[in-house]
Order: C-alpha cells, then sequence, then structure tokens
C-alpha cells in the first residue's frame, strides 16, 4: 500500500476513535459478515456517521437503500430515524440479505428495517406498484453499472427535497475518463450525463480519501 493510503487510514481512524467510535453493534455487524466471508467493502464508520448525520439533519422518515451488504450502513442510517420511520433495502445476493437481517436484528433495529432480496430492478418496480414511496432519503451503492437506472428509479420514488447519495463515484480517478471496456464506470459516467441533463435534479460530487481508498460521493436534491 502507497504511503498516502497509509496516511489516509491513519487520518481516517483518528476522526473515527474521536467522532464516530463502532459501537458492539456496528462491530459485531462486520464481525459477522466478514465470519461470513462478506467483501469488506462496506463505507468506513466516518462515512456511516455522515449518513447518519444527513439523514437527520434532512428529517428524514422513510430511506431506500440500495446494496445491503451486511447490513453496516443500512444500521447508521437507520439509527437516524424516528421510531415510526421505515428503511427499505435491496440485496441481490441471498447470503449477503441473511447476514444482514441478522447483523439489523442484533442492532435492535428489525422493527424499521425491511431487507427484500433480489436484483434491485425487479424489486424497484413492485416498490413502485405498492406504493412504497414517496422516500426521502435513497443511498445507492450496489452494481455500479445499473447506476443510471438506481437514480431513475429514486427519482420516480421522490419528492421535491428528497436527497439522493450515489457511493463510489470517482473509483481511483477513472471517473474523469472513458473506460469502454469498465461498465461500472461506463455506468456511472452514464448517470453523471443523466443527472446532467434532468432539471428535476440539483447535485454536486465530491472525492474523498481515507480508509477505504480514493474514491467519492455523490448528493442530489429533487428540486421543488
Ligand atoms: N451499502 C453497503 C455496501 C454495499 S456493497 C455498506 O456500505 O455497508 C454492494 C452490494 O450490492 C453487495 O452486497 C451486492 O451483492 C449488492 N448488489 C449487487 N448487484 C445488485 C443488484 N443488481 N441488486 C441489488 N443488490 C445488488
Ligand atoms: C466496491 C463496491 C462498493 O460499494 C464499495 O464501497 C467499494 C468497492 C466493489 O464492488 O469493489
Ligand atoms: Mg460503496
Amino acid at each position: 500500500m502507497s504511503n498516502d493510503q497509509d496516511q489516509w487510514t491513519t487520518v481516517d481512524r483518528y476522526f473515527t476513535d474521536l467522532l464516530a467510535p463502532d459501537d458492539e453493534a456496528l462491530t459485531a455487524a462486520l464481525d459477522a459478515s466478514r465470519a461470513a466471508g462478506l467483501p469488506e467493502i462496506a463505507v468506513a464508520p466516518n462515512q456511516g456517521k455522515l449518513l447518519n448525520l444527513l439523514v437527520r439533519t434532512h428529517g428524514a422518515k422513510r430511506v431506500l437503500e440500495i446494496g445491503t451488504l451486511g447490513g453496516y450502513s443500512t444500521i447508521w442510517m437507520a439509527r437516524a430515524l424516528p421510531a415510526d420511520g421505515r428503511l427499505i433495502t435491496l440485496e441481490y445476493s441471498p447470503v449477503h440479505a441473511d447476514v444482514a437481517r441478522s447483523n439489523i436484528a442484533r442492532a435492535g433495529l428489525d422493527k424499521i428495517v425491511d431487507v427484500l432480496t433480489g436484483p434491485a430492478l425487479d424489486l424497484l418496480p413492485v416498490l413502485e406498484e405498492e406504493a412504497a414511496g414517496p422516500f426521502d432519503f435513497v443511498f445507492i451503492d450496489a452494481d455500479k453499472v445499473n447506476n443510471p437506472h438506481y437514480v431513475s428509479w429514486a427519482l420516480k420514488l421522490s419528492r421535491p427535497g428528497t436527497v439522493i447519495v450515489v457511493d463510489n463515484v470517482v473509483r481511483g480517478g477513472k471517473i474523469a475518463t472513458a473506460h469502454p471496456d469498465d461498465p461500472a464506470v461506463t455506468g456511472t459516467r452514464e448517470m453523471f450525463d443523466l443527472i446532467a441533463r434532468e432539471p428535476r435534479l440539483d447535485a454536486t460530487a465530491v472525492q474523498t480519501v481515507g480508509s477505504k481508498g480514493y474514491d467519492g460521493l455523490l448528493l442530489a436534491r429533487v428540486t421543488d
């Protein structure tokens, strides 16, 4: 690992220890996810705390997450919700979904979180049919090739003022250049084009460094 990466990790640890320490349920969620062989690609603790603060600051009651993994980001966001709040999270892998359900129950959040299993593009139309929206806050963090579809669905299930956050929009800087052979980059670039020409979305993106490397977040708001 590069010296830069070592320094980013050291600074992330400094912030996390002071401001966003993992408690028992979060640590157990990461331990159980690792033990079950899930990839170690959850958001960092200080990023989880950022999601928690965004959901709370926005006063969101209904949250949609696309890409659950072991439910680590789910727990951070669900903790920001009031008792009558609801978080629906979509996960393709039944194994990941099972680990997540158990992690979420251990965190005492199973009453307000629903983990739905299946390809998100099959589940999103069901949410629409069931009038599960509008959602106040949407976190997109699944297969990057489908990012343009996920943003379109987030918009469909939104209201004016809905906030949409997309993880991993920089990927070590790859985003700024066309990578025809990398569907994740191609998908995310299509997403940026879509957002740029969509008058109902007002957006920005920021680059980040930290324990998870050099990446970035997109933040968008549905206009009034
Ligand atoms: N949000 C999580 C990390 C998610 S990793 C966290 O920060 O804690 C991405 C997840 O998206 C993986 O669990 C993967 O199985 C899931 N995924 C991939 N393709 C998907 C699809 N088409 N529909 C739903 N989930 C998908
Ligand atoms: C990957 C996915 C993520 O959501 C992430 O935060 C980091 C890496 C991946 O698929 O490699
Ligand atoms: Mg991610």
